[in-house]
């Protein structure tokens, strides 16, 4: 039988995500909590409207003018589309083909090398150090590599850490590539850097995280006006059916009282991070709604976990878990099954 996969593709497995069957799942950096009953409400009433004999908005136009009136951008700056994850997928359809070459830092989001091979890209990456994104390296590699692109994930999944305004101004003075600044977390910290949208950086953000609408899948990449024609043409003409324009509009509408579990979700990551500290496990600071710890004994960490109904994503070749913040009562159960497992272990030796 005939292989007809492009060679490019043949490597790959599907993606298939862990299956979310645990009483308590903090694996995928959802926010803990559904949408407020009100605006599910609104989201009802609007979806009504539609008429669904016609097809959605080709331009998401008064979606993209909510989301631009909230974060003070051009509108015609704006490309919106099916999550992050599709977002990424314009972002190299419109600039990577075979022998281009993207670069980026590690750990980081998987899906910025599945893209890039899939278009016969050339994909590399430069270790952290202690943890944090080597800044130097990364310039370093796109230049000794002639990269098209530069992916920067800040705060960066899986480590939490946040680049500052120095670093990023460098990575763009110091190269020549195009930057995409991956900001799906950045409603956990105090700083976006959203402002420094250009035709040399895309920033990206999504509704799946504070927003708490991964259901709806809805992204948005912001940046110049050359770059944005680039996005436009190689998007589907109705990339983002009517439901989810119309849920995330009103969404953006009542960004408030949506945003209201922020400030429990961070000061939630504050004490679990001091937590992890107190109990001498090696853990980063984090700017997200989760955090990256590396204890010693990983593997039966991570049996006790399961054991208790509590699904954490793990690194078993970094040796590492990444918790997603949950509700307080989630978090302590976190927290207990930590303790028990340290106290049995301090029983044994
Ligand atoms: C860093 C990062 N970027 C992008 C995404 C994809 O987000 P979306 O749900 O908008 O596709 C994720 C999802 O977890 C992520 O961690």
């Amino acid at each position: 039988m005939m292989n007809y996969e492009k060679a490019a593709i043949r490597e790959f497995q599907s993606y298939v995500p862990e299956p979310q069957m645990a009483e308590i799942v903090l694996n995928a950096n959802e926010n803990p909590y559904d949408l407020p009953e009100e605006v599910i409400e609104k989201i009802t009433e609007e979806i009504a409207k539609i008429p669904f004999n016609r097809y959605p908005d080709p331009g998401s136009t008064e979606l993209i003018k909510a989301f631009a009136g909230l974060n003070k951008v051009d509108p015609d700056r704006v490309v919106a589309g099916n999550g992050l994850d599709e977002i990424l997928s314009y972002i190299i359809s419109a600039f990577i083909g075979p022998g281009d070459v993207a670069v980026t830092h590690e750990p980081t989001f998987s899906m910025y090398e599945i893209w890039t091979k899939i278009a016969g890209g050339d994909f590399y990456t430069v270790p952290n150090t202690g943890g944090k994104i080597d800044v130097d390296a990364l310039i370093k590699e796109a230049n000794d590599k002639n990269a098209k692109i530069v992916f920067v994930c800040s705060p960066n999944n899986p480590t939490g850490e946040q680049l500052g305004k120095e670093d990023l101004k460098r990575i763009v003075d110091e190269t020549k590539s195009l930057i995409v600044l991956d900001e799906a977390y950045v409603d956990f910290s105090d700083t976006s850097y959203l402002p420094l949208a250009s035709d040399r950086m895309i920033v990206l953000r999504t509704l799946s995280k504070a927003y708490r609408f991964p259901a709806g899948r809805c992204g948005f990449a912001v940046s110049g006006k050359d770059i944005t024609d680039a996005l436009r043409k190689v998007k589907g003409p109705y990339n983002l059916n009517a439901l989810t324009q119309t849920a995330a509009r009103v969404i953006l509408e009542n960004s408030g009282q949506i945003l209201d579990k922020v400030p429990e979700i961070v000061s939630e990551r504050d004490s679990l991070y001091r937590f992890f500290k107190d109990l001498g496990l090696k853990v980063f600071p984090s700017k997200a709604n989760f955090l990256y710890v590396l204890p010693e004994d990983d593997k039966e960490l991570q049996k006790a976990f399961l054991e208790s109904g509590i699904l954490i994503k793990y690194y078993p070749g970094d040796h590492a878990f990444r918790f997603t913040v949950g509700t307080p009562e989630q978090n302590k159960k976190v927290k207990q099954v930590v303790k028990d497992f340290y106290a049995k272990d301090t029983k044994t030796t």
